[in-house]
């Protein structure tokens, strides 16, 4: 008699499932694509004909198509995708989507990107982690300047293979002609971008044609239909398994200190692989001198949601506890010992920039990359991207959904790599350090060197030994306000009770400063950015000198009065506000400045027709209708005793 095996236990079927589950591979992407192109009606399509919806989401969407009533008695599958009701009202989707589902052969993790020009922040978010875009296309359209951006972003942020879903096939008859005249034309644009792979797919969403089976309104395709192709494009991201267990990587986002015995460091594993007994290192940036900074240790415990293992890797959420009592804290990033991140304070980048105001080189943003945060100084760009011809144009700055190539300082070193190696510790985003809005997204193509040769000069009579010497606690007085309000007038008479009482200041005015130093500048918003980052950079040199240093410049942006501010340490940065109202300014008119103005003569004049940011946070505030000058600068030398920066 023939041995038979037992036919499997439902207990058996479930483990074997989730086996296979655990087994397949995932495949990251994205679609984009222009408004109305029907990224929506795609992907609700694409989970129809998988049969990848349950029968109470099937009921809901007829029902709903039929009240909604864009395909009559049909059904309306960007109903499926859209979730907001406002998009709906709209017709445009407005966040990014995230849906996760699986085949037999693979799972999926799909990002429906908005396609308003507006929303690329969000296009970006999502291909930064994608192996796969799918840019849609209407084929009556053919490739638009928004399919080109999103191309480049997708390319720039590392998603190497790449979908053209031509969609909307029924509306121009399945005509071969028409879809190979838009291959020709993205192909041609395409060949200079990085993808690995790239797939044409004549489409049409709405009627379900080559969307998990070969059409037979498109005879002339030879390809494969979507869903095929995207459960067998390679995911090549995936390193091979001998070298993606290499170079362990975990930012740090926060310790954990439950008791005095347990120390765990926490973060999600962006690389590599670790196991216990591994030798780590703990890079710190800033506070460590050069790449190789902090300590080395072994790794004792490794704790998952699910408690202990052995082994861990990329994309594990994790606390490490080390053999070893070093320290560890936020930003800092553990890595393999014998395989170290690259540390600087100065690097150059792509950058897409995401705001409505353009970016102004020298000013300064707030730096984010993994868990590690600075201070940026952008410098002016070096060119921008042609979005339709890729090539390269030479500007200043980049406007709204422009991509260049920068380089940026940082206040501090940080730990990196460049984004082409990995993608966590290669991209950085910049936020706007008074709206706090994100407004540009940064891909690392590596640090600048010259940083490593310059070094710090340490002065041997540094400023506490001017300071001393001269008998005073130095400051830099910095005098903002309009044009005419009084600054340069308050300042000379406080300068001179300084004199007289044998104190040692100096005078920054920007009207001097303009004919020398800046006379290369004048009033854009970007060249005022830049006039102060070099003031701010000057004062900040006097102040080392010891001295009180009286900074006069209408400095009208919070931003650059800010990094001003940072520059120095605390209680070394005095900011005054001369506060003189438009009117009075006017009518003062001590250079006939504003007449001239009025008239048109003069533009970008500040209080007219460029803005002045008033202080939110000034030391002192004086309101010139109510003091002259001579007890303006009485108030002001009365604050300096009263804090101990001179004495009686
Ligand atoms: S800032 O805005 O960049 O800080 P800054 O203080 O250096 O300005 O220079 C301002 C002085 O330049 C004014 O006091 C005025 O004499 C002169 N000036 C000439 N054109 C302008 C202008 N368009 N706006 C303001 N000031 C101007």
């Amino acid at each position: 008699m023939e041995s038979q095996t037992p036919p499997p236990t439902p207990e058996q079927d479930v483990k074997a499932y989730l086996q296979a589950q655990e087994n397949k591979s995932l495949l990251r992407f994205i679609t984009c694509g222009s408004v109305d192109d029907g990224k929506s009606t795609l992907i609700g399509r694409l989970l129809y004909e998988a049969h990848l919806l349950f029968d109470d989401q099937l009921d809901n969407l007829q029902s709903d198509s039929k009240a909604h009533g864009t395909q009559g008695d049909g059904i309306d599958f960007a109903l499926l995708v859209d979730g907001l009701a406002a998009e709906r009202e709209q017709g445009i989707t407005i966040d990014v989507a995230y849906r996760y589902f699986s085949t037999t052969q693979r799972k999926f993790i799909v990002a429906d990107t908005p396609g308003h020009e507006q929303y690329t922040r969000n296009m970006a978010t999502a291909a930064s982690t994608a192996d796969c875009a799918i840019l849609l296309i209407d084929a009556r359209q053919g490739v638009l300047t928004q399919t080109r951006r999103h191309a480049i972003i997708a390319s720039l942020l590392g998603v190497r293979s790449v979908v053209l879903a031509i969609n909307k096939m029924d509306l121009v008859a399945y005509s071969q002609d028409t879809y190979d005249s838009i291959v020709a034309a993205f192909n041609d644009f395409a060949q200079n971008l990085d993808f690995a792979h790239c797939q044409a797919i004549p489409l049409s969403a709405l009627c379900g044609d080559n969307i998990t089976t070969k059409s037979e309104a498109t005879p002339w395709y030879k390809g494969d239909a979507l869903l095929p192709y995207l459960e067998s494009v390679p995911v090549v991201q995936a390193q091979s398994d001998e070298q993606g267990k290499k170079g362990f990587r975990l930012p740090v986002q926060s310790v954990l200190r439950p008791h005095a015995d347990f120390r765990g460091f926490s973060g999600t594993c962006v690389a590599g692989q670790i196991n216990t007994g591994d030798s780590v290192r703990v890079l710190q940036g800033s506070t460590g001198n050069g790449a190789g900074s902090g300590a080395t240790t072994q790794i004792k415990d490794i704790l998952t949601p699910h408690g202990l293992t052995k082994t861990a890797g990329v994309g594990e959420a994790l606390t490490l506890t080390f053999t070893d009592e070093i320290d560890a804290s936020r930003g800092n990033l553990i890595v393999a010992a014998d395989d170290l991140c690259e540390e600087t304070d100065q690097l150059e980048a792509h950058l897409l920039w995401m705001s409505q105001e353009a970016m102004l080189p020298g000013r300064s943003y707030i730096f984010k990359l993994a868990t590690q945060n600075a201070v940026a100084t952008l410098n002016p760009v070096k060119h921008k991207l042609n979005i339709n011809t890729l090539e390269q144009l030479p500007t200043k700055t980049l406007a709204l959904n422009e991509i260049g190539l920068i380089t940026l300082s940082l206040n501090k070193r940080i730990v990196f790599e460049p984004y082409e190696k990995n993608r966590a510790l290669g991209s950085f985003i910049l936020i706007d350090r008074i709206s706090n809005h994100t407004v540009g997204a940064g891909m690392i193509n590596f640090a600048l060197r010259r940083a490593d040769n310059i070094h710090w000069h340490a002065a041997e009579i540094d400023k506490d030994t001017h300071a001393a010497q001269k008998g005073q606690k130095p400051a830099i007085l910095w005098f903002t306000g309009l044009s005419g309000s009084g600054k340069s007038t308050i300042a000379n008479h406080l300068q001179k009770k300084l004199f007289a009482d044998n104190y040692h200041s100096t005078i920054l005015d920007g009207d001097n400063i303009r004919h020398g130093l800046n006379r290369d500048l004048g009033f854009t918003q970007a060249d005022r950015v830049e006039n102060i980052r070099r003031v701010a950079e000057v004062s900040r040199l006097m102040l080392e000198a010891g001295l009180f240093t009286l900074v006069s410049f209408i400095s009208p942006f919070r931003a650059e009065r800010r990094l001003a501010r940072d520059l120095v340490e605390a209680g070394a940065f005095i900011e005054i506000f001369v506060d003189t109202p438009l009117a009075v300014a006017e009518a003062r008119d001590p250079k006939g400045l504003y007449k001239k103005a009025r008239k048109g003569e003069i533009k970008n004049f500040t209080g007219l027709d460029s803005p002045y940011e008033s202080p939110e946070t000034a030391e002192i505030s004086i309101d010139t209708t109510a003091l002259d000058a001579e007890a303006a600068a009485q108030l002001i030398y009365d604050y300096l005793l009263r804090h101990g920066y001179i004495k009686k």
